[in-house]
């Protein structure tokens, strides 16, 4: 007890205040860590799982991305594979010398046959080269070549050196096409030097032909010549029978060349009608003197005999092809348009147009000149008469061209009458 009442009272009560103090101070503390361990625990789990999701978005937002490169890969893939091949199916069948390059490498996918040929070079030997180990290109050129290619410059017609098999240097256009979407260049050469020697060849052969043009217009030309000396030799020996028959013969020929001239014929065959129209009257060489030169007039009989000379003209030519238009004339020259005249009385266009033609030079021919039977008439009585007999005896289409070129007749007959008196 003395202990007791000998207790300073504030030391006790302090004494006891602070013990009090300090036990609910560690009370408190022990308390506030429960709660604060307890929040960091909730904190830091809530950040994990923050954490978690977070990565497991940015996985699938990279899942994603990846799937589409590979969507993207595989379809530029198959773009290449049918680029590639189309490309392939090119250089395959091009003619001249291709390949392709890799648009990375450089180096050698394909070449065609073509191009194996003209360097002597077999697949197996190119495939996954660099045109720079084939030693098929000079020098300074394909230095200037990758220049471009590495710019992915698009090449036309570089004129390039390459070395051909047989070691050669040779002159070509080079062409170049990048397929970037299809990873490759098609390469394309022209061989210059075949296409100077294409050029030289077809010179060659078009001066060739140029010679046969000119030996065919000589063998035309000495054709022409033959035939007009053939006619001028029958003439000759007619001549021999009747000058009268003859001169007649020569005249008929040149109205005939002009007649036909004026119709339409070309400049050849306006002289094959002229030509062999002179020959109209060949048959009267087996004619009987007494009847061909008979001053008067014919009686019926004769006059049957003398128009006999048309069938005997056809005979007469009847083996020799080279004469048949002179045949058909000889044969036709004295129808009538309108039907009516001799040997088979033919009318209109079933008479050669030949034989047309050489009736009106006949009969102009006969009025204006004169016969052992008759005096000349004048220009104009032909005229006359060969303009009122148009669609009876003649073709009006020929008289047509008479009237148009009666001037030149003129000259003709007058010429002849000149020589006559000369
Ligand atoms: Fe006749
Ligand atoms: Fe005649």
């Amino acid at each position: 007890m003395d202990k007791i009442v000998s207790l300073d009272a504030k030391k006790v009560v302090d004494e006891l205040g602070v013990s009090r103090d300090i036990k609910n101070l560690k009370k408190d503390i022990s308390t506030l860590d429960d709660v604060i361990q307890t929040e960091l625990d909730t904190i830091d789990f809530n950040s994990k799982i923050n954490n978690i999701e977070k990565n497991a978005i940015s996985l699938e937002l990279e899942y994603i991305q990846v799937q589409n490169k590979y969507l993207e890969l595989e379809i530029l893939h198959n773009n290449q594979d049918l680029l590639y091949q189309k490309a392939l199916g090119v250089i395959f069948t091009d003619p001249n010398p291709l390949m392709i390059l890799d648009s990375k490498t450089f180096k050698i996918d394909e070449v065609n046959a073509s191009f194996s040929n003209l360097f002597n070079l077999t697949e197996s030997q190119v495939k996954g080269k660099l045109t720079s180990e084939l030693n098929i290109i000079s020098l300074d050129d394909l230095l200037s070549l990758e220049k471009r290619l590495l710019n992915k410059d698009e090449i036309s017609n570089f004129e390039l050196k390459y070395i051909s098999s047989t070691g050669e240097y040779k002159h070509g256009f080079l062409n170049v096409r990048l397929y970037e979407s299809g990873g490759f260049y098609a390469v394309s050469l022209t061989d210059v030097d075949q296409l100077i020697e294409n050029k030289n060849r077809l010179q060659d052969l078009n001066a060739k032909l140029e010679e046969l043009n000119q030996d065919l217009m000589t063998i035309q030309s000495q054709m022409k010549q033959s035939y007009k000396d053939a006619v001028s030799l029958s003439i000759t020996l007619l001549s021999k029978k009747s000058d009268e028959t003859s001169e007649h013969c020569d005249r008929v020929g040149l109205f005939s060349y002009e007649l036909a001239s004026e119709y339409g014929f070309d400049e050849y065959h306006s002289n094959i009608i002229g030509d062999s129209a002179r020959l109209h009257d060949i048959g009267k060489i087996e004619i009987p003197d007494e009847i061909l030169k008979k001053p008067g007039k014919l009686d019926a009989d004769e006059f049957n005999y003398i128009k006999r000379h048309t069938n005997k003209s056809e005979n007469i030519f009847k083996d020799y092809k080279t004469f048949n238009l002179a045949s058909i004339i000889a044969l036709n020259h004295h129808e009538k348009w309108d039907g009516s005249g001799y040997p088979n009385g033919l009318k209109g266009t079933e008479i050669p147009i030949e034989a047309r033609i050489a009736a009106v030079a006949d009969v102009y021919d006969a009025i204006t000149s004169k016969r052992v039977y008759k005096d000349a008439e004048t220009h104009e009585s032909a005229l006359n008469e060969i303009f009122n007999e148009s669609g009876k005896h003649f073709d009006p289409a020929v008289v047509e061209c008479f009237i148009k070129s009666q001037t030149r007749f003129k000259e003709i007959s007058n010429k002849f009458k000149e020589k006559k008196y000369d």
